[in-house]
């Protein structure tokens, strides 16, 4: 089972890939993660990423295709797309690689999160440099160390609210039209995310338990 977690920022698709992932053993590729790794690794990609992805702008699409594919075609597992496709022309570009290796993406979920909720989520979160966990710190912690595996937690540079504003532009420009793309397919719903991530997740296995 291949699925696609859409979501504007700050709507629990890393959250709710990472449940999905141990529930259903499936090989997750969040490329916002990818790409922050290649800006850790200091290369020179990484240093052209950083300037676009800091800024709340979209990698463009024909960088961002080539360095999926690369990715999906190292996994035999079923994938959980987190953060891709962004675009139309990325949707379109899904499609044909899943076809070339003759898989194909069975769900497309939307998770839903009115906007008003969007910059305060954000600005609590926390991830780890060395798992990736994602975390909520409250308002009075100040929590340095991943509770998991011991690694700095940081503050991603995109999240402060004016670029989590330009971002939220660009999901609407960009990224809401790839829903019309779905929708035509068949394969798209709704969750609602502004719940519990345990009654979210609840719903995401309520929709793909009628997928398999
Ligand atoms: P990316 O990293 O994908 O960022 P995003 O889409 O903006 O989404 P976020 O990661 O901010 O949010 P999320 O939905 O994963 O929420 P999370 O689970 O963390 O992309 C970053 C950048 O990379 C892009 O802006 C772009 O520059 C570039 N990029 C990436 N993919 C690209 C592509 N395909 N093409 C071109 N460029 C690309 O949750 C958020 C917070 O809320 C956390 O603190 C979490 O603990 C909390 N939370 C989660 N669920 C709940 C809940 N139900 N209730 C309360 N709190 C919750
Ligand atoms: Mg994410």
């Amino acid at each position: 089972m291949n699925i696609v977690l859409m979501g504007c920022p700050g709507a629990g698709k890393g959250t709710q890939s990472a449940k999905l992932q141990d529930k259903y053993q499936l090989h997750h590729i969040s490329t916002g993660d990818v790409l922050r790794k290649e800006i850790a690794s200091e290369s020179t990609l990484g240093k052209q990423i950083a300037q676009i992805i800091d800024q709340g702008n979209l990698v463009p699409d024909k960088l961002m295709i080539s360095i999926l594919e690369k990715i999906v075609s190292t996994t035999d597992k079923d994938i959980i797309f987190d953060g891709f496709p962004r675009t139309v022309a990325q949707a379109e570009a899904l499609d044909g690689m899943m076809q070339r290796l003759g898989r194909n993406i069975d769900k497309v979920i939307m998770i839903t999160l009115p906007e008003s909720e969007v910059v305060g989520r954000i600005s609590s979160r926390r991830q780890c440099r060395k798992c990736e966990k994602i975390l909520q710190i409250g308002p009075d912690e100040s929590e340095k160390v991943c509770p998991e595996c011991g690694g700095e937690l940081y503050t991603r540079p995109d999240d402060t609210p004016e670029r989590v504003k330009h971002r939220l532009e660009v999901y609407h420009q960009d990224t809401l039209p790839v829903k019309n793309y779905y929708a035509a397919s068949g394969k798209y719903a709704e969750v609602n995310g502004n719940q519990t991530p345990e009654q979210v997740f609840e719903d995401v296995c309520n929709v793909l338990e009628k997928v398999k």
